[in-house]
Order: structure tokens, then C-alpha cells, then sequence
């Protein structure tokens, strides 16, 4: 389920002032979800993806994309209650939802999500901004609006060389599917 970037070499180098930002518009949760299963087979070992986006605004069903993705077949629900759910597969999905968390860097430091961030899985992490200065500078931060009952504005941002790669890639297969069916 590995997918390559163009040019691995991108991977391995650190710039921290490289960025890549892209919008998308999903008309459905499907294609949400979709957007999440296309990213699946670039992650690797210890990615970080930041998920905001207010109550219903679509992080959940992006993870069931990604999960979908990695080849996860148990039902990915909000953790909301347990805070992380692990799904074995291959690297493993760390799913975070830091909703609850009241004292958020307190919390968050009991329930171990630094060693989780540091670990061997990919971690996707709902209510990001309320671990924000736990996250390293390096990850993609996910953005979701509501437009409207089936309509969402996603904001995909890489920051660091690997991820605005990532992005890159990420929004090429979009547009190579989209265009594909358009025309
Ligand atoms: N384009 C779309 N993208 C994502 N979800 C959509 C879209 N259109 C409709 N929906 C629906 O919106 C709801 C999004 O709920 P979801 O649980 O994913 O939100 P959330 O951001 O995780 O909320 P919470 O902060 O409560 O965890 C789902 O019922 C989903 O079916
Ligand atoms: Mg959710």
C-alpha cells in the first residue's frame, strides 16, 4: 500500500521555512473520506496530522478515510471518551481526539501523547490547536469548514520539507481522479 514521493531525497532534508497550502472543496463525506485515503499510503512511521474544525465540521470521517486507507476494517469512531485509539495496521493509527482535554497541556502529557507523537504510528489528532504547543513544527495541519449541509472547505498545509512534498503529491492524484471524471 506504499506510495512514493517523486523525489525521496525531499524527504530526508529539513527547511524549516518550506510550506505548501492547499484548498479543496468536498461535496459530500464520502470525498472527505476520500481525501483521507488517498493521503494513507504516503504516511509513514511517526507522521503527524493536526485536525481542526469546529463540531461536525468532518475531522472524524477524514480518519475514517485514512483508516479506510491503511487497510483498517474496525469502524473508526470518535474517541472522545478514551482520548487515543490505536488500530493496528501497517504503520499503525494513533487516532486523538483532544476534545475533553481541560487542562490541555496537563492532560496531555498524563495520557502520554508526547511519547505517541515520538512513536512508530501515525498520529491524527482532532482539536489539534488545544495540544498546539506540544505538536513539532513539522506535520500537515488539516482545516475543515462548513459550507453547508454536504459542503466543506478543507485547508491542507504541509509544513517542512517531507510534508509540503506530501501535499504536493496529495493534491495531484485529487485533481488527476477529479479532472479524470470531469472530463
Ligand atoms: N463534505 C463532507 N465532509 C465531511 N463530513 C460531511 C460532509 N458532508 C456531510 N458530512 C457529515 O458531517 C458530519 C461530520 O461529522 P464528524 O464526526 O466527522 O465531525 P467532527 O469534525 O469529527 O466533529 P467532532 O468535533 O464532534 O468530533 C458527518 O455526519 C458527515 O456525514
Ligand atoms: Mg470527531
Amino acid at each position: 500500500m506504499e506510495a512514493d514521493l517523486e523525489d525521496e531525497s525531499d524527504l530526508m532534508g529539513h527547511t524549516p521555512g518550506s510550506e505548501e497550502a492547499w484548498v479543496l472543496t468536498t461535496q459530500a463525506a464520502k470525498e472527505t473520506k476520500r481525501l483521507g485515503a488517498l493521503l494513507a499510503p504516503f504516511l509513514r512511521p511517526g507522521d503527524i496530522i493536526a485536525l481542526r474544525g469546529d463540531l461536525g465540521a468532518g475531522k472524524t470521517t477524514f480518519v475514517q478515510g485514512v483508516a479506510r486507507g491503511l487497510g483498517i476494517t474496525r469502524p473508526v469512531t470518535s474517541p472522545s471518551f478514551i482520548l487515543i485509539n490505536e488500530y493496528p495496521s501497517t504503520p499503525p493509527l494513533f487516532h486523538i481526539d483532544c476534545y475533553r482535554l481541560e487542562d490541555a497541556d496537563a492532560e496531555a502529557r498524563d495520557i502520554g501523547l508526547e511519547d505517541l507523537l515520538y512513536d512508530d504510528g501515525v498520529c491524527v489528532i482532532e482539536w489539534a490547536d488545544r495540544v498546539a504547543t506540544l505538536l513539532p513544527p513539522e506535520r500537515i495541519d488539516i482545516t475543515l469548514m462548513w459550507l453547508g449541509p454536504d459542503e466543506r472547505e478543507i485547508e491542507v498545509r504541509g509544513h517542512g520539507t517531507r510534508y509540503t512534498a506530501l501535499v504536493r503529491k496529495l493534491r495531484q492524484e485529487w485533481q488527476a481522479i477529479h479532472e479524470a471524471r470531469d472530463s
